[in-house]
């Protein structure tokens, strides 16, 4: 069985980030949601929130874990027997920040595979950040989410 860990802040957990799932399930058996920590964010929905909202929209995918980690990825995907960590890629901005990231894991964790999906091009729009900041004027985020999440229920 070859799993991946899917890690990120997930704050929240976009339609893009569900687009990358639904592709990771194709290439690998088991795909572990990781939410990880990002230093240098501030984080909008507390952890336990961003945890649930993913936990429910899986509960019917059997392949599909999620969990929240401390400390580094790679310590977590070797703890999840998985050969691979899958990022999702929209533009040429975050391929130079998975870049870095794919290096530095790839030295510290030399058996760990980072395996980078394009996000669809009808999703490639869609950040975490500026679901927030639309949140933080007040205006509905529904077309940002995955079908039938209500953010309003996860907020603090
Ligand atoms: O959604 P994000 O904010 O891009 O997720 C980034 C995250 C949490 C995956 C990244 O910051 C991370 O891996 N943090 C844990 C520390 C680590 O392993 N860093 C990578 C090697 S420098």
């Amino acid at each position: 069985m070859t799993t991946a860990v899917f890690p990120g802040s997930f704050d929240p957990f976009t339609k893009g980030h569900a687009a990358v799932v639904r592709q990771a399930l194709e290439i690998f058996d088991r795909v572990v949601i990781g939410i990880g920590e990002n230093l240098a964010k501030n984080y909008l929905l507390p952890l336990e929130a961003r945890r649930s909202l993913i936990a429910g929209l899986y509960a019917g995918e059997p392949r599909v874990d999620v969990e929240i980690y401390g400390g580094m990825t790679g310590d977590f995907a070797l703890s999840k027997g998985a050969r691979a960590i899958i990022r999702g890629v929209r533009n040429t901005t975050d391929f130079e920040y998975e870049r870095t990231m794919e290096s530095a894991n790839r030295r510290l964790y030399p058996s760990i595979v980072t395996v980078m999906l394009f996000t669809p091009s009808d999703v490639a729009d869609i950040a975490s950040s500026t679901v927030r900041e639309i949140l933080a004027f007040g205006r509905d985020v529904d077309e940002f989410m995955p079908e039938g999440v209500d953010i309003r229920k996860y907020l603090r």
